[in-house]
């Protein structure tokens, strides 16, 4: 079973980012996940294309591109100029959902889609085959450092049994709540990529805490 890291650059030090990402780019993990806030799908606002050539500069790290966006197909090109390789986007969020997958794997990107806490898992299923990636969120989506909900790892699990029974290898993310206390049940649960931000940046080695969630 695949085990990824995204560290979120969400909890990341603005005012240090370059070393942030250096950090990173030293690390175990995989993947740095970009959480976009458009303050109208989630009551936040976070940062958006300035921060892309810091990151894409500072890593050749695959970019985990979160879009918490409404009308996400407006910016997909966009991002994927900007250095983003996947691509995800909220099935709430999107009118067309087989369109806008198309659109972002027609950029070369990989294409995943998100669904919030209260969204069942029955309504990603018909896009499966289509994907590259699905992002369960395991908390409401808009800010970091919140606790998980309980509920989101059997949501993992029944992903899981609806992917080998449509024989999808499409990745299995969660974002939200993530500790070295839950860490093991998600990938018990059968999820392949964990998101983490308040875990890694809030702790006095993110290095360290990165290799202990890989290896709960
Ligand atoms: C929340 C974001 C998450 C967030 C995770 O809307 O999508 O990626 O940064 O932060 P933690 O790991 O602190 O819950
Ligand atoms: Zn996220």
């Amino acid at each position: 079973m695949t085990r990824i890291i995204s560290p979120s650059v969400l909890s990341a030090d603005f005012g240090h980012l370059a070393q942030d990402i250096a950090m990173l780019d030293r690390s175990e993990a995989e993947w740095i996940h970009i959480d976009v806030m458009d303050g109208v799908f989630v009551p936040n606002i976070s940062f958006g294309f300035p921060v892309m050539p810091t990151l894409r500069k500072g890593t050749r790290k695959v970019l985990d591109t979160h879009l918490m966006i409404v009308e996400p197909e407006r910016y997909i090109e966009r991002f994927a100029k900007a250095g983003a390789d996947i691509i995800t986007i909220h099935l709430e969020a999107s009118e067309d959902l087989h369109a806008a997958i198309a659109q972002i794997r027609k950029t070369g990107a990989k294409a995943g889609v998100s669904i919030k806490p209260k969204t069942p898992v029955s309504a990603i299923v018909p896009y499966l085959s289509e994907l590259d990636l699905v992002l369960i969120m395991s908390v409401e989506p808009g800010f970091g450092g919140q606790s998980f909900i309980e509920g989101s790892t059997e949501k993992v699990a029944e992903l899981r049994r609806e992917m080998e029974r449509c024989g999808s290898h499409a990745w299995i993310e969660i974002d939200g709540g993530i500790t070295l206390d839950n860490a093991a049940e998600v990938y018990a649960a059968g999820c392949d990529v964990l998101v983490a931000g308040s875990t890694v940046f809030g702790s006095p080695d993110p290095e360290q805490t990165i290799h202990q969630l890989l290896n709960v």
